[in-house]
């Protein structure tokens, strides 16, 4: 096997994993690695658990899939009656899929049946936002506002209308708190004038931004306010949870916080905690009933949808999470940890902004605190410092082009909800050094 390298973090050769425990990993010539973000965000509750481990093993000794027109299981079963009790009473179906991406792709694709099951066909267009990340596939990247990631596929993506991102730190026109908010809403509320309401399938959005922005939660008050533009014109609303939802923001749905209802959502990354891919579309009851009274099935899925072990896997993690009231711990221990960073990070005046939400963090990096102006980017300054932290023994997820799509650097710190305190004390001491050293080396 030859080594691999990673396309756009810079890493060069890569160490070989061999083994992971709790919070840490650990490679083939014994380095360990405190999991400060679990790759992208992935990772609820640490690596190697016993119990989520022997839920699969288990279930393997059964059968590994059921294949999902011929059979139900019980591991299906019992997540999905977990996840409907979690999401809330306005919800009622799921479609399970393998990835954020495909989730998303599904969260489309239910939108566009929607209103032709409506008798709405002509509904068939998508709003996104600026700087957003919502999968790689062609149908979830038409609607990432992510340029680097879209630049090669341009041209053969779908035609999205895209409207500005939903960022205090670096707001529309300057504008703060419940201006900004309304100018936010405004330009909805026109995008969707200038297309025809009549034209418009959904609206698409993170309540918390995760790679496309490094954890950039919507200023007060916004969710509220796109939720009732998109009432007024009959569009839905979708919101990708794939990274901040399933607890990591503190609240099972990362919406919840916003006291919003979204119609269709999306969750993966977290809701099997990395054991096996697993990801959910998760539809309001008025969205699914009307699909299945007009045509009968979802038309959406994929072969392994449901798979009965990652099903037991999500299963025994979510039992994990619900037990430990991990989610509970994360909101309290989220908004300490981002005081933390705060104060421990202050001291550089290259951080310009700690900011997030729950156990989804951004440290936002500016070459001028007052101005906010970006280093330029080809000093790729998130990576040096992601890489850094790397080599030192500390997992971050570095990120850039959060200003104008090019420049702008973040680091997202996403630790796994049961991380102890004596981890989240090292994570804080091995950042500051990363980006101590990284600074310093200019
Ligand atoms: C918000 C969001 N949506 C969708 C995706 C795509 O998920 P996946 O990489 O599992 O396909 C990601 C991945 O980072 C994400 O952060």
């Amino acid at each position: 096997m030859t080594a691999s390298r990673a396309a756009g973090w810079g890493m060069g050769v890569l160490p070989r994993i061999v083994r992971g425990e709790g919070s840490y990993l650990y490679d083939a010539d014994g380095r360990r690695y405190l999991d400060g973000s679990g790759g992208p965000a992935a990772f609820s509750i640490g690596h190697g658990n016993r119990e989520v481990n022997a839920a699969i093993g288990a279930q393997l000794d059964q059968v590994a899939c059921g294949y999902r027109y011929l059979f139900t299981s019980e591991p299906l079963e019992q997540l999905s009656r977990l996840l409907l009790a979690r999401c809330g009473a306005e919800f009622k179906h799921i479609v399970y899929s393998g990835s954020g991406s495909e989730a998303v792709e599904s969260a489309l694709k239910v939108a566009l049946q929607y209103w032709d099951a409506r008798g709405l066909p002509a509904k068939k267009r998508f709003i996104a936002r600026e700087r957003s990340y919502h999968g790689n596939t062609l149908g979830a990247l038409s609607v990432s506002g992510f340029l680097e990631r879209r630049r090669p596929f341009e041209g053969s993506l779908l035609d999205v209308s895209f409207v500005s991102a939903a960022n205090a730190y670096r707001p529309l026109c300057g504008l703060t708190g419940a201006e900004l908010v309304a100018a936010l809403a405004e330009e909805l509320d026109a995008r969707m004038r200038a297309l025809g309401p009549e034209t418009v399938a959904a609206f698409i959005f993170e309540p918390v931004v995760g790679a496309a922005g490094g954890a950039v939660p919507a200023p007060d008050g916004y969710a509220r306010a796109i939720r009732a533009v998109c009432d007024r014109h009959q569009v839905l609303v979708i919101a990708d949870e794939v990274m901040c939802g399933a607890g990591r923001c503190g609240t099972w749905r990362a919406l919840e916080h916003d006291g919003v209802v979204p119609d269709i959502m999306a969750v993966g990354k977290g809701l099997a905690g990395g054991y096996i891919p697993l990801a959910a579309t998760i539809l309001r009851k008025e969205v699914g009933d009307t699909i299945l009274s007009g045509q009968g099935a979802i038309m959406t899925g994929h072969t392994y949808s449901g798979h009965t072990a990652a099903c037991a896997a999500g299963l025994a993690v979510q039992r994990i999470i619900e037990r430990e009231s991990l989610v509970d711990r994360v909101r309290s221990r989220g908004e300490t940890l981002r005081r933390e960073l705060g104060a421990a990070l202050g001291r550089f005046d290259a951080v310009g902004d700690v900011r997030g939400r729950g156990y989804l963090i951004g440290i936002e990096f500016v070459r001028d605190r007052a101005t906010r102006e970006p280093f330029p980017a080809e000093r790729a300054l998130s990576q040096s410092i992601g890489r850094s932290a790397f080599e030192d023994g500390l997992i971050i997820y570095p990120c850039a082009g959060n200003v104008g799509g090019v420049s702008g650097d973040t680091v997202i710190v996403a630790p796994p909800f049961n991380a102890s305190e004596g981890e989240l004390s090292e994570l804080l001491e091995k950042l500051a050094g990363a980006i101590g050293r990284t600074l310093a080396a200019g």
